[in-house]
């Protein structure tokens, strides 16, 4: 027996005692290589460049050891040939890691991630993620620029294409799984790649939604709601992180060691390294921050950025630094480590190339199945009067620019899909749907088409049908890094298209194809039913076709809040409530008597035109049935510091056909050492239902789910009272009351 119990012992030790192994040997091959390598080679490994071609400069400065990374190259052989350099021909033969931006999937393009936030579906994200990332090291790319964890409050900022929405704990949790899905189980899997979480920090709040401007986050903001997505993508193992390009209350990102060494290394033990977003160690000195590029270099290697991309102020300049004796060489050790403690742990050193023998798994078919599920799940109803689904015995009039916009139904950050691979919603209709009746007039060429000579022709292909299906949104240029808008309505003349062949009289289904949510308050009137898709992707049109005919129900939910206007930007659901909220009614502009005094109409909240709330609130997405909820439940009135409390509810579908349901719990801390959200996500299921079936799900919260940053910057569960409501939404209307005690 005792012999027994020693072999159970000896065989499972190597198994467990591996990971420790494996990183102690990791962390002794970094001394051994760091204690060979010149100060050059050393400043060489932080150094990041795009590659534009292979001139000569740039093979001799990676054979010199110059170059620790490259971005921006895709070609698997010539990703070879210069990662044969530097194995081959440097003196210490250490691998370059070759970075890209896959941001929703390299060939193989999935939703824009604020449409697979839609899905509120971790699993999908993962999947994304890992599909992005077989296609991507199959090509010889090491390393994604994602993802993108800024909340993002403003649709104004085109980058709200690339967030998962304005939700903290919603982003966190999708974040991580993309991590996961980007680095599999295993870093040094040859299918992995390092996933790189940004912008840290604060970047989603730019001024009035112009990207790249300055941000003004208090630090309770800066810990409640920006920083623990970042925590959670570490948490979940993101080997890389990079700064942002904004400054927050005067200090530019890629220059502030309170971000980069206090919370980043000391408070979350982060061990991987960080690298600075694109030119940002040298903007800042555009920014007003740096006298010059030496100045800049030392700033940034003070705060802890680790890797330059592009500007070369630390090839430039940090040998002369340090000879000033203003950077310690050990600053420059510890930078070095960071970057080579990621190659070694992705196994660069033994598995460097890009693998040209396996066959191609660019648009494998288990991918194309994977983006057109992300698709299907991404999709959200928000209005049906009795037209969806579509009967296949209709004629369908289809009308509209994006109903057939190879790239511009890819979206954003698509530097590597290829639109001959996109099957829009007119290419399905050939295809798979080629049993449908359909006409297709475009009626505008594309999203800004201003010129109306086709629009008639386009009315008249409605009057001729049963059911005009208006495909509208924007095009993909219009959102995505540095591009902003400040109306954002539908672009040219897509609204009067919309009206036109609503005047037809003939049932008229809204499908949006956009970057972000667009203020269609004044189209809604125009359309019978509205399918909003933020760019779908790849396999967009086949999906859209399935949830237009029913075969998908659809069950996205909006991660983020739709205003009526860009003037009640921000809106957001987990805003405070000030001492002054509105009611419920408000007066509004018209109904103002004339004449009316100063204080007649109540002092409170909101905007006279817009109202106080928005067009469709945080979490809103309808379905072909319908739910119902009851039953709230808690597991006690009252929990201690150590408790859990189970949170239990019924759902029940109570139409005609199968669907799936999203179901959200909020919280509201009553009173805080400062003041609390109205409601806050705390944790959301999906619930698959066939007609009339009902389930009871449960959440469970603990004192830890309730804690945040109070007075002081403390982290802590206040005691107190909680309004806690679960529901279809963030208006969850089923309500209870909770107390978390005193610690005893
Ligand atoms: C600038 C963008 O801000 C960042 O997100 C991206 O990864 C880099 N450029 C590299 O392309």
């Amino acid at each position: 027996m005792k012999k027994k119990i020693l072999c159970y012992i000896f065989l499972f030790l190597p198994v467990c005692a591996l990971p420790a192994k494996t990183e102690k040997e990791i962390e002794s091959r970094i001394e051994n290589l760091l204690s060979e390598m010149t100060l050059e080679e050393k400043i060489g490994q932080m150094n990041q460049l795009s590659y534009e071609y292979e001139s000569a400069e740039l093979l001799s400065d990676i054979r010199n050891g110059k170059v620790g990374s490259l971005l921006n190259i895709t070609d698997p052989e010539t990703i070879n040939r210069l990662q044969k350099v530097a194995m081959e021909e440097s003196r210490l033969g250490i691998p370059l890691i070759i970075g890209r931006d896959v941001i929703h999937g390299l060939k193989t393009i999935f939703p824009i991630p604020l449409g697979q936030a839609a899905s509120f579906d971790p699993e999908l994200v993962r999947q994304g993620a890992r599909v992005a990332a077989v296609e991507s090291r199959q090509l010889g790319i090491h390393w994604t620029f994602a993802p993108m964890v800024d909340i993002s409050r403003d649709a104004r900022w085109g980058r709200i294409a690339e967030s998962f929405g304005e939700d903290t704990y919603l982003t966190g949790i999708l974040g991580a799984a993309m991590v996961q899905g980007f680095q599999g189980d295993d870093l040094s899997s040859p299918t992995s790649i390092a996933a790189c979480v940004k912008h840290f920090a604060g970047y989603g709040a730019a001024e009035g939604g112009r990207d790249y401007n300055s941000t003004y986050i208090s630090p309770v903001q800066m810990r409640n709601v920006y920083l623990p997505p970042f925590r959670k993508a570490i948490e979940a193992g993101a080997a890389t992180i990079m700064t942002s390009f904004n400054d927050n209350d005067g200090i530019p990102a890629s220059g502030n060691p309170y971000l980069l060494k206090d919370i980043l290394r000391k408070e979350w033990n982060f061990d991987g390294f960080v690298v600075s977003d694109w030119a940002s160690v040298s903007e800042m000195i555009v920014h007003g921050y740096a006298k010059d590029g030496k100045d800049a270099a030392r700033l940034a290697t003070e705060a802890g950025v680790d890797m330059e991309m592009v500007s070369r102020t630390y090839t430039h300049f940090l040998p002369e630094l340090i000879k000033e004796g203003k950077i310690t060489e050990e600053a420059i050790d510890q930078a070095v480590r960071n970057i080579l403690r990621v190659k070694f742990r992705m196994n660069l050193f033994e598995h460097p190339y890009a693998d040209t023998h396996s066959p191609s798994l660019l648009y494998a078919p288990e991918h194309l199945e994977k983006a057109k599920q992300a698709a299907l799940a991404s999709a959200i109803l928000l209005k049906n009067e009795d037209v969806l689904p579509l009967n296949e015995s209709q004629h369908i009039a289809v009308i509209g620019p994006m109903a057939h916009a190879p790239h511009d139904q890819l979206g954003t950050w698509v530097f590597d899909g290829e639109k001959a691979r996109t099957v829009t919603p007119l290419n399905a209709l050939q295809t798979t749907y080629g049993h449908i009746r359909y006409t297709y007039e475009p009626g505008l060429a594309y999203s800004r088409d201003k010129n109306p000579e086709n629009i008639q022709k386009a009315v008249q292909v409605a009057r001729n049908a049963d059911v005009a299906v208006v495909f509208l949104g924007e095009e993909s240029i219009l959102s995505g890094e540095a591009h902003s808008l400040s109306t954002l309505d539908l672009q040219g003349l897509q609204s009067e298209l919309l009206k036109e062949i609503k005047n037809t009289g003939k049932p008229v289904v809204l499908v949006i194809m956009a970057g972000r949510p667009l203020t269609i308050q004044r189209d809604l009137p125009y359309a019978d039913a509205v399918l909003y898709n933020f760019h779908p992707g790849t396999m967009g049109g086949p999906a859209i076709l399935d949830l237009l005919y029913g075969k998908y129900n659809p069950s996205g939910k909006l991660p983020v809040t739709f205003v009526k206007e860009t003037g009640q930007i921000p809106l957001y659901y987990n805003h405070n409530n000030t001492g002054r909220p509105a009611p419920e009614q408000v007066v509004l502009l018209d109904e103002i008597p004339l004449e009316a005094s100063q204080t007649s109409l109540g002092n409170t909240s909101f905007y006279l035109d817009s109202g106080k709330d928005p067009l469709f609130p945080f979490g809103f997405g309808l379905s072909y049935t319908t739910f119902e909820y009851s039953g709230l439940l808690l597991s006690a009135p009252e929990i201690r510091q150590q408790d859990t409390l189970t949170i239990q509810v019924t759902v029940k579908n109570t139409g005609d056909r199968y669907g799936t349901e999203t179901a959200q719990l909020y919280v509201r801390d009553l009173v805080g050492s400062v003041v609390r959200p109205v409601k806050e996500l705390k944790g959301f299921r999906k619930v698959n239902l066939q007609p009339g079936e009902e389930k009871t799900i449960s959440f469970t919260l603990s004192a830890e789910d309730l804690a945040f940053y109070g007075r002081n910057l403390t982290r802590k569960a206040e005691p107190g009272e909680f309004l806690l409501s679960v529901g279809r939404d963030s208006k969850a209307s089923l309500q209870t009351k909770f107390y978390l005690k005193e610690k005893d």
